[in-house]
């Protein structure tokens, strides 16, 4: 819905529209830097609050490309600059009541400051409910717009300068793919890639393909180029990403799948390969093929299971079974049988019996997860299951995420014992916050190592550590000169 108010145009989102997957072609919007706004930013700083998934800290570094471009430097305190961006999330209640909580913040600073400009983004404006509480309540928002039109950053501060009154362009559409827009990115050696965006999946629980749009991959060759520019800048680690990346190429109508192009991009020379999210139903034999014959693809797998009861997992829309699923771990394990795979977990959907959640404590059990991200349900407006009608008690479900954290807890102790005495490959990030002499990094399962050292010229090298102890959370170890 488009509305005209002090005569701006305010576009509003609706998650019936959102919900929609026409057959429209979806646009390729190559991205140029419009003359008008060349030098909107000099002389001007800007900040990005960043929550949510990858695919949220991605399009960050693209709003900061774009930023830069127009001439906005990065401000020292986030919380002073001349424009602050938060770019939410909307995947839970709690998220959300963060962010709420940031903007409370933001409150004070416009008043210190009127010519601040303050703007939301991402995925909770895709609301009719966040966009609707703004417009009625937080007067000090001067922008509001969602994960489709961030390309047009420049000309929303533009116009919110220009007119000093709010700016609200939310589109609920099927989105588009945005090409050739400048980034910059978080690490110097460590990169996310989009390979699609948008999710058709439609469980029953979760707002993503509303607020994401239709699943719709970028070319090939588009994918390849930029990978290959980062081997040449020298980085060592892509992170594929995409909501349900084994889908990638079904909008294009090829044959060529998620598998090709992980054979396609080892070839690259990039040393290392990840990917997130992966659908278990989805996962196929040549991604898995990939994983094993292509040294790059690193032997980590994050597979969500959601649940480990049949039922559940048909309410949810998941469309595979608990047999299903562990077929796909042991055909996992057969190719790759050192892999760690790790998972997501939602307890307490609407009627969980105990029973189905013993289904789950099994399920985690048989497939020796060495971690998982737990969460209790969170009902999401304008989602499926948000119209079911839920007997189970807050206390029963908080109880039940403390016996599977439990649990999942072990597995994730084990996957590190399993390195104990072993020299493993660290791609070092940095200064470690587990003491003052101490560096960090992740090995190729994707395990948070840390040994000694000070010497910041390892970042962005892989160093062997050897092993020496195996905590919950990380292991420890020291460097290890061949
Ligand atoms: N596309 C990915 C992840 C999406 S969001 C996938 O399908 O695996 C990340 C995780 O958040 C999900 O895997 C799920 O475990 C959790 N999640 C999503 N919606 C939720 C909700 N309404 N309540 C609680 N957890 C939720
Ligand atoms: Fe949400 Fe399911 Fe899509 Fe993941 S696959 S983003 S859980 S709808
Ligand atoms: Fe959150 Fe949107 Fe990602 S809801 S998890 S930021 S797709």
């Amino acid at each position: 819905m488009v509305i005209v108010m002090k005569n701006v145009k305010i576009a509003l989102p609706s998650l019936k529209t959102a919900k929609l997957r026409r057959n429209l072609g979806i646009e390729t919007i190559h991205y140029k830097m419009n003359d008008k706004y060349k030098t909107l930013g000099v002389g001007k700083t800007y900040s990005i609050f960043t929550y949510g998934c990858q695919g949220n800290e991605a399009d960050s570094e693209v709003m900061s490309g774009i930023l830069e471009s127009v001439g906005f430097t990065l401000a020292t305190d986030p919380m002073d600059a001349d424009v602050v961006l938060v770019n939410t999330c909307a995947i839970r209640e709690n998220a959300e009541q963060r962010i709420w909580g940031v903007l409370g913040q933001l409150k004070g600073k416009k008043r210190e400051n009127p010519d601040k400009i303050i703007g939301i983004c991402g995925c909770m404006p895709q609301e009719e409910k966040t966009t609707s509480k703004i417009l009625e309540s937080y007067d000090f928002i001067d922008l509001v717009f969602g994960t489709h039109n961030r390309h047009e950053l420049p000309k929303l501060i533009y116009q919110a300068y220009l007119t000093k009154s709010k700016v609200v362009e939310v589109l609920s559409n099927e989105g588009n793919i945005l090409e050739d827009a400048p980034k910059i990115r978080a690490s110097h050696h460590k990169a996310w890639v989009n390979i699609m965006f948008g999710c058709d999946e439609f469980c029953t629980y979760c707002i993503v393909p509303y607020t994401r749009g239709k699943e719709r991959s970028r070319k090939k060759e588009d994918i390849i180029k930029e990978v290959e520019d980062l081997v040449k800048e020298g980085y060592k680690e892509i992170t594929l990403l995409g909501q349900n990346v084994n889908a990638y190429g079904k909008d294009l109508n090829s044959d060529y799948t998620f598998g090709d192009l992980l054979y396609d991009l080892d070839k690259t020379g990039i040393e290392r390969i990840r990917y997130t999210t992966s659908h278990p139903r989805d996962l196929d034999d040549k991604t898995i093929f990939a994983m094993r014959d292509c040294k790059s693809v690193m032997p980590h797998l994050h597979l969500p299971v959601q649940s480990g009861d049949n039922e559940i997992l048909k309410i949810m829309n998941r469309k595979y079974t608990y047999e299903e699923y562990m077929e796909k771990i042991r055909k996992l394990r057969k190719n790759i049988p050192d892999i760690a795979i790790t998972t997501d977990i939602i307890v307490g959907f609407p009627n969980e019996t105990e029973e189905q959640f013993q289904n789950t404590l099994k399920l985690v059990k048989e497939a020796e997860f060495e971690g998982a991200f737990t969460f209790i349900y969170s009902k999401r407006e304008g989602t499926p299951a948000a119209k079911m009608e839920d007997m189970i008690s807050d206390k029963e479900k908080k109880e039940r995420l403390l016996r599977l954290n439990e649990l999942v807890n072990e597995g994730y102790k084990k996957g590190h014992e399993r390195f104990l005495n072993q020299i493993v490959e660290v791609l070092v990030d940095g200064k470690s916050k587990n003491g003052e002499d101490m560096m960090c990094g992740y090995t190729p399962h994707l395990k948070l190592t840390h040994f000694k050292s000070t010497d910041d010229s390892l970042i962005g090298k892989v160093v062997r550590v050897r092993i020496t102890e195996a905590k919950t959370w990380f292991m420890i170890g020291e460097l290890y000169e061949s």
